[in-house]
């Protein structure tokens, strides 16, 4: 076979390919450091909010008092979803995962808001601020559709609160809610991450900030990446008490299986987000006393960095995630949508700096099939 393979540089799944300039977050993953605009990670999960994350995500800096008023008003102004939208999830929720229905509810979106055909800076803003202020109404009203339950439409203005008071029907303690905000600030931003990308070429087209988001959910919901949580969280529940865990996870890896919640394109030493959520999650546990699954998690953990620490494997972001939403009494279909709600903040500033200075996104493929030219062979002569 003649192939027509081109002589030029490849790199399969653009790995290690920088493709855009950024200001917003740096991943040092060899240094396990995670950086928003200068602050380390540790810093802002113990000091700052979401809002006020997604703020400094956005606009290059941390807001003054008044900045913060503003952007939370703005936030806040139509946070809420309609009658017709929560219909549509209670629809979407019978028959698929909880990702398809968010990510029909952002296209929904975008589809009512006569706004969404206008492309200049100021609109695409206006739309990302919109949308993200409706997000926890709309994740949180996905679990209640889910559950058969009736949607809750709370006045609450924190974004952390309301989703779950919104979620559960009644108001969170101010350790659910630490916890849960801190969850939502280690997810917010995370470098040219394959939903991010998918953001960027997609505003890169100078399309709409609803449009974006649509595509971003769409590739978050695989395994590879948003989904791992969910997996990982199974894989656990399936060991189910550490003294499993090396036998369990030495078949697994006999059979070239990956490990869910373990490894990392880019980190190659151990996850700083994993770091702090995993003493959350050990918290919890001991709060609600149900310390099996952590203890479990912890010994995986120990098998792994034992089996494949040399090959630069360790516990990623998802690995103890799942154990921090299942014991706030969130159903592991939930937990990607969860990532959404707080990645949304990462997708829209990233694609509004991107807009800022935009170019096409258009790599280019090899060719490795055939150049012939063939001669066309009609159907009826065809063997
Ligand atoms: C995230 C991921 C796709 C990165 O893959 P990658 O960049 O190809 O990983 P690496 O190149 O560092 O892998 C090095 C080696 O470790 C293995 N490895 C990587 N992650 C592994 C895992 N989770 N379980 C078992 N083996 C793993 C690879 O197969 C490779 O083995 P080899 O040397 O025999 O070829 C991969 O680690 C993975 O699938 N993890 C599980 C899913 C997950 O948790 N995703 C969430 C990411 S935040």
């Amino acid at each position: 076979m003649i192939t027509g393979s081109q002589n030029t540089d490849y790199a399969r799944g653009l790995e290690g390919v920088v493709a855009a300039e950024t200001r917003i977050g740096f991943v040092d993953g060899i240094n396990g450091r995670l950086v928003y605009r200068g602050y380390n990670i540790e810093e802002l999960a113990e000091s700052s909010t979401f809002e006020e994350v997604s703020y400094l995500l956005l606009y290059g800096k941390l807001p003054t008092k008044s900045e913060f008023t503003n952007f939370t008003s703005k936030l806040n102004a139509d946070n809420q979803i309609n009658d017709q939208l929560f219909k549509i999830l209670q629809e979407c929720t019978k028959s698929s995962h909880p990702m398809s229905a968010l990510r029909t509810a952002v296209s929904y979106l975008g589809a009512m808001d006569k706004n969404s055909n206008k492309f200049d800076l100021a609109a695409q803003e206006a739309m990302g601020l919109k949308l993200m202020g409706k997000f926890p109404s709309i994740v949180a009203a996905i679990n209640r559709a889910q559950q058969g339950k009736p949607i809750i439409r709370s006045t609450e203005p924190n974004y952390t609160a309301r989703f779950l008071e919104e979620s559960f029907g009644k108001k969170p303690t101010e350790f659910e809610t630490k916890v849960f905000r801190t969850a939502l600030i280690l997810h917010a931003d995370h470098g040219m991450n394959a939903s991010t990308f998918a953001s960027m070429v997609t505003i890169s087209t100078l399309s709409d900030m609803y449009s974006a988001v649509t595509s971003a959910i769409a590739s978050l919901k695989g395994p590879l990446h948003g989904g791992a949580n969910e997996q990982a969280l199974d894989m656990l529940e399936r060991i189910g008490t550490p003294k499993n865990a090396d036998k369990v996870i030495a078949e697994m890896l006999e059979k070239k299986e990956k490990i869910m919640g373990f490894g990392h394109r880019v980190y190659k030493v151990y996850d700083p987000r994993a770091k702090i959520l995993k003493g959350y999650a050990k918290k919890l546990a001991e709060d609600k006393g149900h310390t099996e699954l952590f203890e479990t998690a912890e010994e995986v953990e120990k098998v792994m960095i034992n089996k494949l620490g040399t090959k630069g494997i360790f516990p990623n972001v998802d690995f103890y995630s799942g154990i921090v939403y299942k014991s706030l009494g969130f159903d592991p279909t939930l937990f990607t949508p969860i990532f959404a709600l707080s990645r949304i903040s990462g997708w829209f500033a990233r694609s509004f700096e991107y807009l800022h200075d935009n170019r096409l996104f258009r790599p280019r493929s090899m060719y490795k099939g055939e150049v012939g030219p063939l001669k066309y062979i009609p159907i009826a002569d065809r063997r």
